[in-house]
């Protein structure tokens, strides 16, 4: 049996499913270029038949990002089947991801049909893929909660029918890790065409179990393993790359598989899709945590500072959280700047480059290091926005604990300048309240959610990077914004937001 195990990476579709972590086309490009140097083996780039966004973000990843195979999620039915196939089809190594549930409970509440109806659909539909690719995944949605002996023979009609990879989802995380790896093994045993096929899973957090859940199956036959960066996800997420990936790699002597990941490139990862979807990492978060690597107990610094291995089983160095620290100032010069941008995974076009040169130079004049974590926000901020609607051109405030504070704005809204000035009880109610008055859509109608700050480094002249969560009509959205100063942070993370509902309203998501 072979000990490579495969990383299938599901942060730009499953991930995404995550309330409010949706990104626009030029962030899961980004992120897409740097799963690729993360070195995962599989991306899913999305779901296309979900909306004509996703599918344009699908076909840009498989054009642009040549080193790994690019999946396109589709339902047992030939019209996904066939937008999948048209998002992917430039891809390097394209591969067709089809779904069905297979579960009793899913067969007679959600898809209404018998086992033997679902049989027939998983033939037609892996047969149509087979037409496209040789390259074809076969997801049994709900697989844990499936009758062994038809999870088996759903997963035979599907090899076959051409499919090469088997994936078993848990999908709402209920197994336990000794019962879910001997599923594994027994549908392995029950298909006769086991040794042609990759077996795959796909495990759920529901109960903190995903990663437990993974190694298991790992430890009974699976060879591909569903995973998303920080474990984001549908509702309590999905097995966490980076602890599969550093219990695999720290428990050799147990579980002897490989995997290609590029672990130096692990922090920097964790970091960026914090960033991208506004997702905060928790500071206990196993690996990539704030608190990961850093000893309180007096007894504990004592005995890493005599021998490093007594409380330390991974070091910050393993996942490359020394790297970002390489610091550009104000005396950087383009050419450095520029560098810097390739080994960050950017290609700007001239335009964007001296848009994000121009306020690198403005920052390093405020700050004394710029670091990777400030410069990735700066793009954030500049290039990856979705279309501005609204554009903050001004914003001043007046704010003291004698003031009434006071905001005075002014938006560009579709070309026209407009400026008011408002109130509120504290200077970024003030901005808020003046913005909605502005775009009087928002007065009633958007509520918001949540706001935080963060600093994006160190120090006390740190960037503040804020994200807000705006609800408008039962949509969330997620806004974000950074700056030097919070209040302006605020007032751009404010407009992120409404100018994503307003790209929502023209691009609607279907719902599956
Ligand atoms: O959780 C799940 O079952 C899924 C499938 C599409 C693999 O996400
Ligand atoms: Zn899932």
């Amino acid at each position: 049996m072979a000990d490579r195990i495969i990383i299938f990476d599901t942060t730009l579709r499953d991930g995404e499913q995550s309330p409010g972590a949706s990104m626009n086309k030029a962030e899961k490009l980004r992120l897409a270029r740097q799963l690729e140097k993360l070195k995962v083996d599989v991306i899913e780039a999305g779901f296309p038949i979900t909306s004509q966004g996703d599918f344009e973000a699908v076909s840009l990843i498989s054009k642009e990002v040549r080193g790994l195979t690019v999946a396109a999620l589709a339902r047992a039915e030939k019209v996904d089947i066939d937008r999948a196939w048209e998002a992917i089809k430039d891809a390097a190594n394209p591969r067709i991801h089809i779904v069905i549930a297979t579960s009793d409970l899913h067969l007679k509440y959600k898809l209404r049909k018998t086992r033997r109806e679902v049989l027939e659909v998983i033939q037609r539909a892996v047969s149509h893929a087979h037409r496209y690719t040789t390259n074809i995944e076969f997801s049994t949605e709900d697989g844990s909660r499936t009758d062994p002996d038809y999870l088996a023979r759903a997963a035979q009609t599907a090899i076959k029918a051409g499919a090469t990879t088997i994936n078993i989802p848990d999908t709402v995380g209920y197994a336990l890790p000794e019962e879910f790896g001997e599923l594994v093994r027994t549908v392995r045993e029950k298909v006769s065409a086991d040794d042609r096929v990759v077996w795959s899973v796909h495990c759920h957090n529901d109960l903190g179990l995903a990663v437990a859940n993974s190694l298991s199956a790992v430890h009974h036959g699976a060879r591909q393993v569903e995973v998303t960066v920080n474990g984001i996800g549908e509702r309590a997420g999905n097995t966490s790359l980076e602890e599969l990936v550093m219990a695999l790699h720290t428990r050799r002597d147990l579980m002897p598989y490989s995997t290609k990941i590029e672990k130096k490139q692990i922090y920097s990862t964790s970091r960026l899709v914090s960033r991208i979807t506004g997702l905060v990492i928790p500071a206990n978060k196993a690996v990539v945590g704030a608190n990961a690597f850093s000893h309180e107990s007096g007894i504990h610094q004592d005995g890493v500072l005599k021998k490093r291995a007594t409380y330390e089983i991974l070091t910050p160095r393993d996942i490359g959280l020394d790297k970002s620290i390489l610091v550009l100032g104000k005396h950087s010069g383009r050419h450095a700047f520029q560098e810097r941008l390739k080994e960050l995974g950017y290609v700007l076009s001239p335009e964007d480059m001296q848009k994000v040169f121009d306020r690198f130079k403005e920052l390093a004049d405020k700050k004394k290091e710029v670091v990777n974590e400030d410069i990735e926000a700066l793009i954030a901020d500049e290039i990856l926005m979705i279309p501005d609607t609204y554009k903050l051109i001004y914003l001043s405030v007046i704010s003291g604990n004698m003031a009434v504070p006071t905001a005075t704005v002014k938006i560009e809204v579709n070309g026209e300048i407009i400026q008011k000035a408002g109130f509120g009880v504290g200077p970024i109610d003030a901005t808020f309240n003046t913005i909605n008055k502005i775009i009087q859509t928002c007065t009633k109608a958007c509520k918001l959610v949540s706001f935080s700050v963060n600093a994006i480094t160190g120090g006390m002249d740190a960037q503040g990077q804020v994200n807000v969560r705006v609800e408008r009509d039962g949509k969330i959205v997620l806004g974000k914004g950074s700056d030097s100063d919070i209040i302006t942070a605020s007032a751009k993370a404010y407009l992120n937001a409404l100018n994503r509902l307003e790209y929502l309203k023209k691009n609607p998501i279907k719902k599956l």
